[in-house]
């Protein structure tokens, strides 16, 4: 160390120096102090602890910069001596942004910096500087001191990284935290859109089901006409010829009876010309066969017979009808309404003294089909609402009219009986019936079916025991055209 200037201290040794020497060694607080003219001329013990540099080394000195930089520069403490003149300027060139006035010492500046020279790895010192005056008033030099403010800094450090640290755990949690929200939401959203799905299938399943149970059903009656369609057909085939020939045989015999009668007339007249013998043996046969009785009795019985024979025909045709031996009709267009007004005029014996019949027609165009057969099955519905209208006069509705672009419908009405619960299954089928023996066969309603099935149609039926029923038919108005769907 080279002590090329001499220090005020050692110009003027007097007892108050020492005392203020001794002072200055003894404050704990590192400090140092220079002349005007840059000269070191205390550097206390708490100095020398903190820098590393002893008093021996500094005082007389101006190498003071060497226990903080380096390289040479000014101190706090050599800007505060240069004086009031561009002091902020020099500060602000020295420590950018660092220094300011002290709070406490009027015309003094503080830093806080870090020195990395200083130590092993370096201080941050926290320095005061403030100009010495004399009595006068005149600057005679400049004190700093100096604090390590190194553990504050740390621990500051170590805390503004917690709180980074802590700042970027909380932004990672609350982006997871959205994150997992978006998530939830999309998983609801999901979880309806789910539930939605099963509703709907759900329902088409339920659609379904119901569409298969009425299909079976449709099923099931299209099968039992078919085998009793062929039953049919062989028990009419095989009633027909004896039936035929009974018929007219009976027709014959009838004619052969009157001419019988005519001549027993004859012989009865001739009775009183006859021998006595003769006559009392004719006469006691006569009244023994009580002739007038049967001459009374014998038409009768044949015009019974002959009843039952037509009705037995009726029967025999129904079966053909039913089995559909007599294919060799024709489809043709024809008008609805004709034939449901022709059909209303045959059987109008049935109906006019039972019932009212109420038309509402809609506006239908012709459609092609089996006339006859269609005719057929609204005599059926209307001798059927007839039948179960009871002693009352009631009411038979008959309606038409369109369905979308390819079909119509008719409808037959009653407030009659309706039918119970557990028969409506059964009303299609081949003979049954509820009437009386002789009154019904049981087929009206099962050829109704296979006809309005021939024209691919669909016939239903609405009932309400007590109140009435009402039989729907749907037809195509273009045969073959619209396959009728029986499941629909
Ligand atoms: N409009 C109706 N109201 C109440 N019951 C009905 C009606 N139509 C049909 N039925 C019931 O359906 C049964 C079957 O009818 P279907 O026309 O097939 O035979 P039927 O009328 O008894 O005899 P058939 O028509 O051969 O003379 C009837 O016996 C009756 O019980
Ligand atoms: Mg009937």
């Amino acid at each position: 160390m080279s002590h090329a200037t001499t220090s005020i201290a050692a110009e003027q040794d007097g007892p108050a120096d020492i005392a203020l020497s001794e002072f200055f060694d003894g404050h704990p607080v590192a400090t140092f102090a220079i002349d005007t003219a840059h000269v070191v001329t205390h550097w206390n013990r708490a100095c020398e602890q903190l820098l590393g540099w002893t008093k021996a080394d500094m005082v007389g000195t101006a190498n003071h910069w060497q226990a903080f930089y380096p390289r040479p520069r000014p101190l706090l403490a050599d800007v505060i001596i240069a004086g009031a003149a561009g002091l902020e300027s020099e500060l602000e060139r020295l420590y950018p942004g660092k220094h300011r006035r002290s709070a406490l010492i009027p015309d003094a500046y503080e830093v806080e910096e870090f020195f990395p020279n200083i130590g092993a790895s370096g201080h941050w010192l926290h320095f005061t500087a403030a100009p010495l005056r004399d009595g006068n008033g005149r600057v005679v030099g400049a004190i700093e001191t100096l604090r390590d403010v190194t553990e504050r800094r740390v621990a500051e450090n170590a805390l503004r990284r917690a709180h980074d640290n802590l700042e970027h755990v909380v932004d990672k949690r609350t982006g997871q935290l959205a994150d997992i929200n978006a998530k939830l939401q999309e998983d609801i959203a999901q979880r309806l859109l789910a539930e939605a799905e099963l509703r709907r299938s759900n329902l088409e399943l339920t659609e379904l089901n119901q569409q298969l149970s009425r299909a079976q059903q449709q099923l099931l009656q299209a099968d039992k006409l078919a085998s009793i369609g062929q039953l049919a057909a062989g028990v009419a085939h095989e009633i027909n010829n004896p039936i035929g020939y009974i018929f007219s045989n009976f027709r014959t015999l009838q004619n052969y009876l009157d001419q019988l009668f005519g001549m027993l007339d004859a012989y009865q007249r001739a009775e009183p010309s006859l021998a006595a013998p003769d006559a009392a043996t004719l006469r006691a046969l006569r009244e023994r066969i009580d002739l007038d009785f049967l001459r009374q009795d014998i038409p009768t019985l044949m015009a019974e017979s002959g009843e039952g024979i037509v009705r037995v025909r009726h029967i025999v045709q129904d079966l053909k009808d039913f089995s559909r031996v007599d294919a060799n009709q024709e489809w043709v267009w024809a008008d609805l309404h004709r034939g449901i007004d022709s059909t209303l005029n045959i059987v109008s014996n049935e109906v006019k003294y039972k019932a009212d019949v109420v038309k509402e027609y809609g506006a239908i165009p012709d459609i092609q089909c089996l006339p006859l057969q269609i005719n057929q099955v609204v005599m059926n519905l209307i001798v059927n609402a007839a039948h179960a209208i009871g002693d009352e006069r009631g009411r038979i509705t008959v309606r038409t009219g369109r369905d979308g672009d390819d079909h119509v419908w008719l409808e037959i009405g009653d407030n009659g009986s309706g039918i119970a619960p557990e028969t409506v299954s059964r009303i299609f089928d081949p003979f049954f019936t509820t009437k009386a023996i002789g009154k019904g066969t049981g087929l009206g309603l099962s050829l109704a079916y296979g006809i309005v099935q021939k024209h691919s149609g669909r016939i239903d039926v609405d009932t309400a025991l007590g109140q009435g029923t009402r039989f729907r038919v749907r037809l195509p108005i273009r045969h073959g055209a619209a396959t009728e769907d029986p499941t629909a």
